[in-house]
């Protein structure tokens, strides 16, 4: 073998910039190519919890597809915790024979039958949150069959994880999902209690930035549950972290499970599309009413989640209960939240300096609820914001 020095300059040159690249090189990468805008789907937890079957799982299957959720971006199809029950004599994971009678493969073989992908919950340490068996020392184990039944995305938890580092333990099943040579959208839930936004880039495709939602216009649960504003307060100040293939994930949607008006479930759908979070469904879409539908099918907004830029909105104003939120779009425009959080109708209004614009630019303000344009040649955009509500429009130059 030839040693450095004995080699011509020009292949030293090589050789040296070789072994540079591959120090720089994070130990885990990232390179699954998946999530480049953020995830849509639905996800049996914030309606179902525990009572999950492959009933529930494939009815939620058909009404993705017979809604036009399907048709309007939804894709994903998750069971959340309690599929699991224990492990064999090899350390398998064992699903719950009774409300799985035909195993997690069926299931996932009914979902892509339909179109769609498929997901599924573990958690990185020895159980999940409803004590069933956790991933922790079966990481590579519980990958390989994942793979195996086809499953497309895994939302892993931070319960019972005792004395484990959380970067680590997250890098650990991503490097196991890389390994299982099937495409996996990770998706980490540690919700935000070690900053993933600061480290898991490279090891996930999303992350949770808070505790759990609520189904709350304004709640703080002992056990860290966040009602709407609380998590739009947290999300605040997380917008560099955002972009395609790592997204921050302020947790999926209560839209249509009843514990907030409809103009509130309209607040809360569009501060998602402007964060470009992740669109997880929540609620029972085999039985929804024309109101919740139109929320959640509104192609308009969900273009403004799935805008290919992958900016996350942030707030540029705020004067008590009366904010300005704006996220800026690919083609260069601008989606606009005026927010009201008070309890009485309020005009704000927003001036183009606080979007980037100059302030003689004139633009058209199109409304994404109402679906028309509402001003032309404008050169600011004021509204009468109902209380809780939201106007919520783009700005086209
Ligand atoms: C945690 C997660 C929730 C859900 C439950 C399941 O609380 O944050 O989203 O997955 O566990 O037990």
């Amino acid at each position: 073998m030839k040693t450095l020095p004995s080699l011509r300059p020009r292949c030293r040159w090589i050789l040296a910039g070789a072994c540079l690249l591959v120090i720089a090189m994070p130990a885990f990468a990232l390179e699954n190519g998946l999530a480049r805008t953020p995830p849509m789907g639905w996800n049996s937890w914030n309606k179902f919890a525990c009572n999950v079957s492959e009933q529930l799982i494939e009815g939620a299957a058909d009404a993705v597809v017979s809604s036009g959720m399907k048709d309007a971006g939804y894709t994903y199809v998750v069971i959340d915790d309690c599929w699991q029950v224990s492990r064999d004599a090899e350390g398998n994971i064992v699903a719950d024979a009774q409300r799985f009678p035909n195993g997690i493969k069926a299931v996932a073989d009914y979902v892509h039958s339909k179109g769609l992908k498929f997901g599924i919950y573990s958690d990185a340490g020895t159980g999940t949150c409803q004590n069933r068996p956790g991933g922790r020392g079966y990481e590579y184990q519980d990958a390989r069959q994942y793979a195996a039944w086809g499953v497309d995305y895994l939302k892993y938890d931070w319960c019972n994880h005792s004395t484990q580092d959380s970067a680590s333990s997250y890098a650990l099943m991503s490097d196991a999902l890389k390994k299982s040579g099937r495409p996996i959208v990770f998706s980490l839930c540690e919700w935000g209690s070690t900053k993933p936004w600061l480290w898991a880039k490279d090891i996930g495709n999303l992350w949770r930035s808070t505790g759990d939602i609520v189904d709350h216009w304004s709640k703080t649960e002992k056990w860290g549950g966040n009602g709407l504003v609380q998590i739009i307060d947290l999300m605040d100040g997380l917008e560099s972290y955002n972009g395609p293939g790592h997204w921050n994930d302020p947790d999926m949607l209560e839209v249509g499970n009843g514990g907030m008006t409809n103009t509130e479930y309209i607040t809360h759908f569009s501060m998602w599309c402007l964060f470009s979070a992740p669109l997880m469904a929540g609620n029972d879409i085999r039985h929804m009413s024309p109101e919740i539908h139109g929320i959640l099918t509104n192609k308009e907004a969900i273009a403004i989640d799935q805008d290919p830029l992958g900016q996350q909105g942030r707030r540029v104003r705020k004067d008590g209960d009366f904010e300005v939120w704006v996220k800026q779009l690919a083609d260069g425009s601008r989606a606009v939240v005026l927010l009201n959080r008070s309890e009485q109708p309020h005009e704000i209004s927003v001036k183009w300096t606080e979007l980037g614009y100059p302030e003689k630019l004139t633009a058209t303000v199109h409304d994404l609820w109402a679906h028309k344009d509402i001003a032309k040649g404008a050169r600011s955009y004021s509204a009468t914001v109902a209380p809780h509500g939201v106007s919520f429009v783009t700005i086209v130059p």
